[in-house]
């Protein structure tokens, strides 16, 4: 199984941004553990990070051809206003998880209103870096369940 992990903007400065609200953890340093996790599942994982949203669809709709079975997604801020990564995950018929660092259910309103959740296999969030290892968890069951 082969799986990867997309983080959008703003990622790429966790420790370092906001760490009241994201943690003093950094991307590398959730990204090591969740290879290890990864690693004793027998799963390949790739991580990736971008500012872009272009970028993050492309990602998205070039997942299938480089093997991946499933993604792991934390879009960041283009949770609340990216219709084309919507699309882009509805389109690849790629299983998606999203995932999210804090609980934005609990901050401001803008923050609550997803537009990627919709057409996710489901979404974890306000775990911090352990929730990756969640959404990881929850889409290799999905994915297992599916090739039953
Ligand atoms: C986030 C939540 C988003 O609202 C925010 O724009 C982020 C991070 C999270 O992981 O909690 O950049 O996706």
């Amino acid at each position: 199984m082969k799986i990867l992990v997309l983080h959008g903007p703003n990622l790429n400065l966790l420790g370092l941004r906001e760490p009241d609200v994201y943690g003093r953890e950094t991307l590398e340093s959730i990204m090591e553990r969740l290879v290890g996790v990864a690693a004793s599942l027998s799963v390949d994982l790739v991580c990736r990070q971008s500012n872009h949203e272009g970028e993050l669809v492309s990602h998205i709709q070039n997942a299938r051809t480089e093997g991946f079975d499933g993604i792991v997604l934390n879009p960041a801020a283009y949770t609340h206003t990216s219709i084309a990564i919507r699309d882009a995950i509805k389109g690849s018929g790629m299983p998606c998880v999203e995932i999210h660092l804090s609980n934005t259910h609990a901050r401001e309103s803008f923050r609550q209103k997803s537009l990627t959740a919709g057409v996710c296999v489901g979404q974890v969030q306000g775990f911090g870096g352990y929730g990756y290892v969640l959404a990881l968890e929850g889409l290799i069951a999905h994915l297992k369940a599916g090739s039953a």
